[in-house]
């Protein structure tokens, strides 16, 4: 590792700025989201008393935003101790990060909050201490529950226990991408100073998948995207969206809240898809579906969304035109082909700010990369609004809950949150909309034979 930061250091926390203002303005910006976020104000009213987390040592690999503070302090309140790392190396908010470490009261002098390891901009071998460091309590303990987005910090400690089994690590050199070869380098370095530090099994843990809450997978993912997917393309590149053709690949949940944003601008939009129900539904709204090869040299803008690798391919762009805007709200990094963009022959990169690069081909045609392929709406905006987070965050404390306090009931394996959980999630924000919701009678509980208070739908329901 070349960080310049020792591995097991106790590194007490490491953000971008501690400054009176920086720590200020996060705080205010805390305080405005709190009041846009009932899930999580609720929870921690609910359990202000019996603090049902205590003695849970939380690891949280999240984009460190205004909103995951917030779910960062609702998890103290409720008794955890955390450390965290952001999951993407563009998303923190070092305003976010400053406020959170300060902690509430507190500020550069008087530190009371978590550690935190996050900052914008962040390089890969950064990105990957920022991860260990977020494992490594003061005491050498690591933590007992993981809240992981994307699955990093899960990655990691599996990597670990693989490599502590096998007795060595890869060789960085023989990995199949720079990531790779960047976490090899730090397992070496781990195993060395400290065998052992991962331990034996393999899948280590139960572990939650709150992406398939409903109040999750059908908020976050659409309404979300909805509104942060054009607010990144605008901050980026502040082109009149209205009347372009925008390509989105995969029409699942993110790629409807990204047509529907894209659709919100006016666009003219096509869909790419694999699956024919998607696509079917995609028609049924009113959008074509069409290979990426046959619109890819006439469309403005292309949307990734699908979760798979390679959706755009360096011999796409080679034929898009000049300017088109390309970028991705779907998987980490690896929906669009970046390495084999920068491998390019006779390409130059040109950044034109933070987040926006110009890569300019040969021929002297060039096309605009958003956050180098990586998570648009969290490198080029704020991600998103957090009334939406608030529900997805709900899920994640309520969670954590379940496998601090329920641990027995959970075998080995991924799981998802109990229905009547999901209702509840729903039910803490209905009141902040205005929404009054109409309660079952007997004769009708009776009729359609779902108990007055839920669960309302079967677990195999759509919605
Ligand atoms: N940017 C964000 O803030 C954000 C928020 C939520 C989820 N996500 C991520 O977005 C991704 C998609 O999530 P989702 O809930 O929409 O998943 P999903 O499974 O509902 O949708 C993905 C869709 O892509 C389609 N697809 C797969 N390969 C394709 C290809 N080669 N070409 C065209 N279509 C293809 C699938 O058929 C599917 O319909 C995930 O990686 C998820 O983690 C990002």
């Amino acid at each position: 590792m070349n960080t310049g930061l020792p591995l097991f250091g106790n590194v007490p926390h490491r953000v971008a700025d501690l400054s009176p203002e920086t720590i200020a303005f996060g705080r205010r910006e805390i305080e405005l989201a709190e009041h846009e976020m009932p899930g999580l104000m609720a929870i921690r009213e609910r359990h202000a008393a019996d603090r049902p987390l205590a003695g849970a040592r939380i690891t949280g690999s999240l984009h460190m935003t205004i909103q995951t503070a917030v779910l960062i302090e609702t998890l103290l309140d409720l008794g955890a101790e955390v450390r965290w790392a952001s999951c993407n190396i563009y998303s923190t908010q070092d305003h976010a990060a400053a406020a959170v470490v300060a902690g509430r009261g507190g500020d550069a002098k008087d530190l009371r909050g978590p550690a935190v390891f996050a900052w914008k901009g962040e390089t890969l071998t950064e990105y990957w201490w920022c991860t260990a460091q977020a494992f490594d309590w003061p005491d050498g303990r690591g933590p007992n529950l993981i809240l992981d987005d994307g699955g990093d910090a899960t990655l990691l400690v599996h990597k670990g226990v693989e490599c502590e089994r096998a007795g060595a690590v890869p060789a960085p050199e023989s990995a199949e991408n720079e990531e790779l070869a960047v976490i090899c380098s730090l397992l070496a370095a781990a195993t060395e100073e400290r065998p052992g530090w991962y331990r034996e099994g393999s899948l280590l843990f139960p572990a939650i998948n709150v992406n398939d809450s409903v109040t999750k997978s059908k908020f976050d993912n659409v309404y979300g995207i909805r509104h942060s997917l054009v607010d990144g393309i605008m901050r980026g590149t502040d082109v009149m969206l209205s009347g372009k053709l925008a390509v989105v690949l995969g029409y699942g949940e993110v790629g409807k809240g990204a047509a529907q944003s894209l659709a919100g601008q006016k666009c003219r939009i096509v869909v790419t898809e694999v699956d024919p129900i998607c696509a079917l539904q995609a028609l049924m709204d009113g959008y074509q579906v069409v290979r990426l090869e046959d619109v890819v040299d006439e469309a403005d803008i292309f949307v990734t969304t699908t979760g798979n690798v390679r959706v755009i391919g360096v011999e796409h762009m080679r034929r898009m035109k000049r300017n088109a805007i390309v970028g991705n709200v779907g998987h980490f990094d690896n929906e669009i082909d970046m390495a084999g963009l920068a491998a390019e022959p006779g390409i130059r990169r040109q950044n034109i700010k933070p987040q926006v690069d110009a890569w300019i081909f040969a021929d002297g045609r060039q096309i605009l990369v958003l956050s180098e392929g990586r998570l648009l709406n969290l490198g080029n905006a704020t991600g998103h609004p957090s009334f939406v987070m608030s529900s997805s965050f709900a899920n994640q404390v309520l969670a954590q809950l379940e496998l601090h306090q329920r641990r027995e009931d959970y075998a080995l394996g991924v799981h998802v949150l109990p229905k009547h959980l999901d209702e509840e999630v729903a039910r803490l924000h209905l009141d902040k909309l205005g929404a009054r919701l109409t309660r079952l009678t007997p004769e009708q509980s009776d009729y359609i034979d779902v108990p007055v208070d839920g669960p309302y739908k079967p677990d195999t329901y759509r919605y």
